[in-house]
């Protein structure tokens, strides 16, 4: 009896499916006859499954790019595939993404796997369109850029990394992920709700940290334990009369804002949706610079020698590293570009299409998932020379957006904004940007000007496991380990 029932429902199973692809085909050669642009060519692989298998091991494999690379030279540099539960139009090509990115949310909102969304507030920054979105993203975004918070930021951080490696032994192997780890968070608290490191810190990275590692699972109890706390700081500061001063955290800022919209809950919700994009890429970034520049003798070299000039410059004038002296060291912050181009901490950010789109001749059908992959395009040998070689001096004559006329020029192309998105671009560039940038050189700075080849730590880092080419959510452990 048990049997019959369970061959019932394959058989039921079986013909939902049959008709399901029947009715996306039709549906998409429909689409395709209505306009005059073509759906980009690709398979959508098994029915429900779609890609979905082959492109989670690629990501785990060592050339996480490997199930792009294959479609891109079958198919060209815009495909169509079925990744993570739904038909994908993949662009590899910058100037497509870009178009993209810049699209308002009539025709492209924010996608996110479900386990995520659901997760998030119905007001989170990540998923909110149209004119809230652009007011917290403003609000959020001038006042990570504000002199003030960086300067603040600048002293918080150098007594947390002070800190930190005031307790590393000789005796015991570092972790380089889990201290930037601890390092960034506290940073990002502290900028986000002015909370200092102590017991409800620890409470709150506990919290955030099972909120995080639960996604599958059962993390809506962490989210309400962590949005007591948050919520509970937003009321004293609601109660406390400190609105003619400066704003001294993202909450000083939302709370300021004299529009009804941005109520208390909105904001304790979008302090915890926050910390996701917040929490770990900045540690990744630390983690992958000192991994790259222990494999690249001559950058390390060079990143140490300009390091302890500033150092020494600043001890002979008796004067404190101020957030413009770090930023001012040009080969440091062409190393930092470096390791976020060849790192893709952010391998590349999805969109919905609200309506049928076309764009450069691809048709981006509505309702499909558009998933614009920058790893390749910061993989692309037509952009960047030798572009799996850490080389940190392809930026040192550039600007970005130019690579100027130095005869010594190598590169093929003009390295332009188009080419180079770990940020994103558009209405949702990160507005982290400049503290993720702040936060790795003051790392970078302390690192290296307080550990040293010829020093009794050597330079040995036993990275287990690590890969340059970064998958989806593969574990980084880098060891530096004293010999
Ligand atoms: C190396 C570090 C970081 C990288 C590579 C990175 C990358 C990105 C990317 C690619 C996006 C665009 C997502 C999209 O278009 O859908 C984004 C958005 C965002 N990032 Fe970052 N991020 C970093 C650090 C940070 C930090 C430190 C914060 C601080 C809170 C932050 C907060 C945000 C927020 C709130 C958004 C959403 C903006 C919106 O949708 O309006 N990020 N980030």
């Amino acid at each position: 009896m048990e049997m019959m029932s369970s061959l019932m429902w394959i058989i039921v199973y079986m013909t939902t499916l049959v008709f399901s692809i029947i009715f996306l085909r039709a549906k998409t050669k429909c689409m395709i006859s209505k306009t005059s642009c073509q759906l980009p060519q690709g398979t959508l692989g098994w029915p429900f499954l779609g890609e979905t298998i082959d492109f989670i091991s690629c990501a785990y494999s060592d050339r996480p790019e490997s199930f792009m690379d294959r479609r891109r030279r079958m198919y060209g540099k815009v495909f169509k595939s079925h990744i993570f539960g739904t038909p994908t139009i993949v662009s590899t090509d910058a100037e497509v993404s870009r178009f993209v990115l810049q699209s308002d949310a009539k025709a492209f909102v924010p996608f996110y796997p479900k386990s995520l969304t659901e997760l998030m507030g119905k007001s989170s920054i990540l998923l909110i369109n149209g004119s809230l979105q652009r007011k917290i993203h403003g609000l959020i975004g001038s006042f990570f850029k504000s002199p003030h918070l960086k300067h603040q930021i600048t002293r918080d951080m150098q007594s947390y990394v002070q800190q930190a490696m005031d307790k590393w032994r000789d005796d015991q192997p570092i972790f380089i992920q889990d201290e930037t780890k601890t390092i960034a968070f506290q940073v990002l608290v502290k900028a986000l709700i002015s909370l200092n490191p102590g017991e409800e810190m620890e409470v709150l990275k506990k919290q955030f940290q099972e909120f995080i590692s639960g996604l599958m699972s059962l993390p809506v109890k962490a989210k309400k334990r962590m949005f007591k706390i948050v919520h509970k700081i937003i009321q004293s500061r609601r109660n406390s009369s400190t609105s003619s001063m400066a704003p001294r955290d993202v909450v000083d800022v939302l709370l300021k804002d004299a529009s009804e919209l941005l109520t208390d809950d909105l904001i304790a919700g979008n302090m915890i949706d926050m910390m996701i994009p917040g929490e770990d890429s900045v540690p990744v970034l630390m983690t992958l610079a000192i991994k790259y520049l222990s494999d690249c003798p001559a950058a390390l070299h060079q990143l140490t020698e300009e390091n302890l000039k500033l150092k020494r410059l600043k001890a002979q004038n008796g004067e404190a590293l101020i957030w413009s002296d770090y930023l001012s060291l040009s080969f440091t912050q062409s190393v930092i570009t470096e390791t976020l181009r060849m790192g893709n901490i952010i391998i590349g950010v999805m969109r919905k299409a609200m309506k049928d789109m076309e764009i450069k001749g691809y048709l981006i059908p509505k309702g499909w998932c558009f998933f614009a992959y920058f790893r390749s395009v910061h993989l692309d040998e037509n952009h960047y020379d030798w572009p799996y070689q850490f080389n940190p001096w392809r930026w040192q004559y550039s600007t970005n957006s130019n690579m100027g006329t130095d005869p010594r020029v190598q590169e093929k192309d003009i390295i332009s904004s188009y080419n180079f998105t770990p940020f994103g671009g558009g209405q949702r560039l990160c507005p982290g940007l400049d503290l993720a940038r702040l936060e790795a050189s003051i790392f970078l700075h302390h690192f290296v000007t307080n550990f040293s080849p010829t020093n009794d730590r050597r330079w040995i880092y036993k990275c287990n496991g690590i890969r340059v080419a970064r998958g989806l959510t593969e574990q980084i452990d880098c060891e530096l380990d004293n010999v």
